[in-house]
């Protein structure tokens, strides 16, 4: 693992280093795993300046050498798989498997947009009379800063940083000051791969603010990325008018997961079960709101009590880990917060959760979860399964859908109307119908209302860092 190791910004190729460092910590042992260099304010601006030089070579070249460069990415990437997801687990704790599985969702975002770059075709207009011709072409954008969170450190970099090389931008990544060492070992890889200088930079920091800040307010960055909460999104969005940039935002989510009467109950707990508790609950398309129908309810619990209790919670890198830590301390304490907020509003636990140290903690299943409270309304980011019984099909998807959010959605029926119905009647930008894992690199991700702009994956997310330029000539 060590050969993939780095502790300083990469800008231009190189590693700079700052006098300040700041540790990351390991969310299982809460003990230093290494000391990275803090990036000062010049090399932020040095990592705009670098970019923009690489802008100017990347513009010009073709996609065919782009989409080369990239399949090699995706090549190394797989090669240093296991080291990738074994640092991956240092930094971030999830379960060694969900890793190994996240650096292969991640390469097949390399894979997919080394494909999707020889695809960005323009238009040829029909004109509207015999002395001109009109056609559209697409250009890249120019210089993209992005920021990217913990909570899946290889795979929403490549998410962003793949699609932008493909359309021919360069790149300034702000990761998680949580999680850098994935972001730098992959930058390494991208270099090894043949990135052009200066074409993937990538920015340690425990100083968001002020990186956000240069990143936002430089006209030279012309579009931006982020990842994260829908109130850090907010204000980067405010940050990013004064210039106008294009910006795709892939914010929180607050995910129904609706079980109706009809459905096969064993597949639908299954898949409540990856919808949970994927990376501990710590995902933007987390199952939050778990609705079931009155009628299956007790069914429902036994079935998923069962496989909560079959669980094993550990660190990481142990075998048959299933459940890692949590990020932080704060993470245990807001989720704790949370729970203890619903049993005091009445909500039941079902079971004994053991209380575990560190970072730590135990699933939890609560019944009679209601509107009152906070649970109801905030992304948990942890393992709690919170059920609410529902009656009918109207009343389901009238709480669904009120809320201000708008990510992903998930629900099981075995009703071919009620399918075409609720699906259609989802106010978000995903929706699982049988099926609690719908991440994939060839279809678009992202959420309406407070849960972003654009979309990331698909042909979609080639679009996000392409201006389509229209071409009128008199003939
Ligand atoms: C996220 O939680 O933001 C991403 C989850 C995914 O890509 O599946």
């Amino acid at each position: 693992m060590s050969h993939l190791i780095f502790t300083d910004s990469f800008i231009n190729g190189e590693f700079y280093s700052t006098a300040s460092h700041f540790d990351i910590i390991d969310p299982a042992t809460e003990q230093s795993i290494t000391s990275v260099s803090d990036i000062d304010q010049a090399g932020v601006k040095q990592a705009i300046n670098a970019a923009h030089g690489a802008f100017i070579k990347l513009k010009s070249s073709n996609a065919t050498t782009r989409s080369n460069v990239l399949m090699r990415w995706f090549e190394l990437v797989m090669q240093h798989k296991q080291a990738l997801a074994e640092l991956m687990t240092k930094e971030q704790g999830k379960p060694l498997k969900e890793a190994l599985g996240e650096v292969e969702y991640g390469a097949g975002f390399i894979k997919w947009y080394a494909e999707q770059a020889k695809r960005s075709y323009g238009d040829v207009i029909p004109a509207t009379d015999d002395n001109h011709r009109l056609t559209s072409f697409k250009q890249p954008i120019g210089v993209v800063a992005g920021i990217t969170p913990w909570n899946f450190p290889v795979a929403m970099v490549t998410r962003k940083v793949a699609p932008a090389y493909a359309a021919g931008c360069s790149f300034v990544l702000k990761p998680s000051e949580h999680t850098p060492l994935c972001a730098l070992a992959l930058a390494y890889l991208a270099d090894q791969a043949g990135f052009e200088k200066g074409a993937f930079n990538v920015l340690v920091s425990e100083n968001a603010k002020m990186v956000g800040e240069l990143l936002t307010k430089s006209e030279v960055v012309r579009k931006f990325t982020f990842t994260g909460s829908t109130g850090v999104g907010k204000q980067l969005l405010a940050q990013c008018a004064p210039s106008i940039k294009r910006t795709s935002m892939e914010l929180g989510g607050n995910a129904p997961f609706i079980i109706f009467a009809n459905a096969d109950l064993d597949e639908a707990v299954s898949g409540l079960m990856g919808a949970k508790f994927r990376n501990g609950g710590q995902t933007c398309v987390a199952a939050n709101r778990i609705f079931v129908q009155r009628s299956v309810l007790d069914k429902v619990l036994e079935k998923l009590a069962e496989k909560v209790a079959a669980l094993k919670v550990a660190n990481g890198l142990a075998k048959d880990c299933d459940i890692g830590p949590l990020i932080y301390p704060q993470a245990k304490q807001k989720v704790q917060q949370l729970v203890a907020d619903a049993i005091t509003k009445g909500a039941k636990r079902v079971g004994v959760s053991a209380e575990l140290s560190g970072n730590y903690y135990a699933p939890v299943i609560l019944t009679g979860v209601t509107a009152e409270m906070d649970i109801y309304h905030q992304e948990v980011f942890g393992p709690v399964a919170s059920i609410i019984a529902f009656d009918d099909e109207a009343e389901v998807l009238a709480m669904a859908n009120d809320v201000p959010f708008g990510l992903a959605a998930y629900f099981y029926s075995q009703d071919i109307k009620q399918i075409y119905r609720v699906s259609e009647a989802l106010e978000y930008g995903m929706v699982g119908i049988n099926e609690g894992l719908i991440s994939n690199p060839v279809a678009p991700f992202g959420g309406v209302k407070q849960s972003g702009l654009g979309r990331e994956g698909g042909h979609q997310g080639l679009d996000e860092y392409l201006e389509e330029k229209y071409v009128c000539m008199k003939v």
